[in-house]
């Protein structure tokens, strides 16, 4: 059963799509089964994943629509391995048609439950706001990716993710969780980098990513190349730390799922060992002071003290 996993935060620019087609490609090479389902009109993990969105014959439109099944619309053809729904502009329609249609908070997750065997992971690529399109993901979603910026305003809008987090997971969708906040765009040189994630740390626990994402030009430049950065320069900085977020995400994936009496044999080490651990992929800044593993109530607590 795949592990359904949705990559937002309403803020826009953050890194979400980046996220989600880096990982996407990091965990197909790692041989995981793998499909991106990109649910921003914009497109961008379309394009990046080397689909043109103009010429979608099906995308998460007719998916969410009830239009086209999940297997009817993917494509199982990408440079990178795994497989993709794509989005284009007519997906601006679907939150209005929505609205008419029966359990329309349901209607990703339905048309998932066909194919979902199918798959290790699947991933949600999400607009920067919050609406019915990400209340669909969020509803079909075990956890949630958060990327964000470490910079001054990092945590303003973070709460009404969280409270919306927290609101799903009562009403909607009992199995939500955080899954992991990562830091992106990371510039270990900027004092104010290092403040924002050391707060982050502090408030989130090990909820945060030991991996971070540095700011690299190769993962600026490969999507108008329409590839992941992993086949565009796989040995960029920015290559390796996605890699190396695999790496920690099937871990921790792999850790969730044992009894706690194996716990004592659980991985502790600093390095994934499955994959390599990028440069940057450094983290010592995280684990040290972090806390006990919060959960998405004690989250919301601590994100309303922080404004
Ligand atoms: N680690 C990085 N280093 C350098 N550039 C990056 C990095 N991550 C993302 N970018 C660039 O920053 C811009 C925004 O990234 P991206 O599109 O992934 O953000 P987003 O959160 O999906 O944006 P939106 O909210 O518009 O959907 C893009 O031009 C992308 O190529
Ligand atoms: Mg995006």
């Amino acid at each position: 059963m795949a592990k359904i996993l949705t990559v937002t935060n309403q803020k826009g620019g953050v890194g979400k799509t980046t996220t989600c087609v880096n990982l996407a490609a990091s965990l197909a090479a790692t041989k995981k089964r793998v499909m991106l389902i990109d649910l921003d009109p914009q497109g961008n993990a379309t394009m990046g994943s080397g689909v043109d969105k103009h010429s979608l014959e099906r995308s998460s439109y007719e998916l969410l629509t009830g239009q086209a099944t999940a297997a009817e619309s993917r494509l199982t053809e990408t440079p990178a391995g795994y497989h993709l729904i794509g989005a284009n502009g007519d997906l601006t329609a679907a939150e209005v048609e929505l609205l008419s249609l029966s359990r329309r908070e349901f209607r990703l997750k339905m048309a998932l439950e066909e194919v979902a065997d199918e798959y290790d992971f699947i991933l949600l690529d999400n607009p920067p706001s919050l609406n019915l399109l990400t209340v669909n993901a969020l509803a079909s979603s075990s956890g949630v990716i958060i990327p964000m910026q470490c910079e001054y305003y990092a945590l303003e809008g973070i709460s009404a993710l969280v409270g919306t987090i927290n609101k799903i997971n009562q009403r909607l969708n009992p199995e939500l969780q955080i899954e992991g906040i990562l830091r992106t765009m990371f510039d270990p040189r900027m004092s104010l980098t290092r403040d924002v994630s050391s707060h982050l740390v502090e408030y989130f626990g090990d909820k945060v990513y030991r991996t971070v994402i540095p700011r690299n030009v190769r993962l600026a430049e490969a999507p108008s190349h329409g590839l992941p950065a992993l086949l565009y320069d796989k040995s960029s900085r920015g290559a390796l730390a996605y890699l190396a977020l695999a790496g920690e995400l099937i871990r921790k994936s792999a850790d969730a799922g044992k009894h706690p009496a194996d716990e004592n044999s659980a991985h502790t080490g600093d390095a994934d060992d499955d994959v390599a651990q990028g440069p940057e992929a450094v983290a010592g800044d995280s684990n040290e002071a972090s806390k006990k593993s919060a959960d998405v109530d004690a989250d919301a607590e601590v994100v309303k003290e922080v404004n």
